[in-house]
């Protein structure tokens, strides 16, 4: 009676890597519990997670090596992957929310969110700019209801507005990655899509796009210039190391607030539950709770089937909290 803030199902959005081919799902070794997932079983795993009470999925696909190049080309592809993904969901189960990522990052050859300068190692700002904007009316050409830029070029969110509302997409909506932080804790993810395999190191070096995890003002101003820019709801991410950013921002914004608790938060949990060291779900639900008790109102969590799930169970969460006791 006297909780103040609960989970519930409807908070949740649950990232799903897309592969190519009709082959079994592919487990992710640093994740456990995730795959990658042919279209088949998108679509299952789509409509298992709807009949959870879920509302929400973002997809990320891995594109096949031999289709990666150095422009990240693939991303205007207009039946590249991802694009067949939201088709086949838009049109199996439509009753959820589709997200996409707006980034080039799966698509090129050095695994950056965007293109290059002339210097071959800094990402070209306002060159990108460009291609996510028509990225972004491809994405919304197939029916998804939210574009997601993760890439912080500068400027994007306006662009991509302005791209979507020309091509008569004014009811597509941004949900702007606007805290993103250069981050250690991407490893997981970056193996997944094969971003890092691609750069030759999971160490990709983000840091002139990315922002500093010491800077929360920054954070906040670049989060302010998304929503000015006409970013229909706001993320922070990753969530867990960065509450007071969550925090801060939710007293700042009237837009929804999106945290997310990225590959590295979710593989450093399984990882000491694997060695005893943590009892897996006091521990996941305490971590998404915190997150929600920051301000979240929508949490993109790996975590998101199996905590539906369990919510079903046990809406309250009220069984016992101990440790060492699974
Ligand atoms: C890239 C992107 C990343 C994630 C989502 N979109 C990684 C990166 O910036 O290299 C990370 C998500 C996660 O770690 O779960 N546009």
């Amino acid at each position: 009676m006297v909780e103040e803030v609960r989970l519930h199902p409807s908070d949740l959005i649950a990232p799903l890597f897309v592969q190519d081919g009709d082959g079994p799902p592919h487990p992710v070794e640093s994740m456990p519990g995730v795959a990658r997932l042919g279209l088949d079983d998108l679509v299952e795993e789509a409509r298992a997670l709807a009949r959870l009470g879920i509302r929400g999925i973002a997809l990320f696909p891995v594109t096949p090596a031999r289709l990666k190049d150095p422009s990240g080309s693939e991303a205007l592809n207009p039946d590249a992957l991802v694009l067949r993904a939201v088709r086949r969901l838009r049109a199996e189960v439509p009753s959820l929310v589709l997200f996409t990522d707006i980034a080039l990052d799966p698509y090129t050859t050095h695994g950056h969110d965007g293109v290059l300068d002339a210097s071959g190692t800094d990402v070209d700002n306002d060159a990108t700019v460009e291609v996510l904007a028509r990225m972004a009316v491809l994405h919304a050409r197939a029916g998804v209801d939210f574009v997601a830029p993760s890439d912080m070029m500068d400027g994007r969110v306006g662009a991509i507005r302005e791209a979507l509302d020309d091509a008569g997409h004014s009811h597509a909506g941004i949900l702007a990655y606007s805290a993103k932080f250069a981050s250690a804790f991407y490893g997981p993810f970056r193996d997944a899509v094969g971003s890092a395999q691609a750069a030759g190191t999971r160490a990709l070096d983000k840091r002139t796009y990315q922002l500093n995890p010491a800077n929360r003002r920054e954070a906040l101003a670049d989060a302010l210039l998304d929503e000015a820019e006409g970013a229909d709801a706001l993320m922070v991410k990753p969530a867990g190391p960065y509450l007071d950013v969550l925090h801060a921002l939710r007293s700042q914004t009237r837009q929804p607030l999106a945290a997310y608790q990225v590959s590295g938060e979710y593989a450093q949990i399984h990882a000491a539950a694997r060695l005893g060291w943590l009892a897996l779900r006091p521990a996941r639900d305490e971590s998404l709770l915190a997150i929600k008790r920051a301000g979240a109102d929508w949490i993109l969590t790996y975590f998101a089937k199996e905590m539906a799930r369990d919510l079903a169970a046990d809406p309250t969460l009220s069984r016992p909290n101990i440790p060492f006791q699974e």
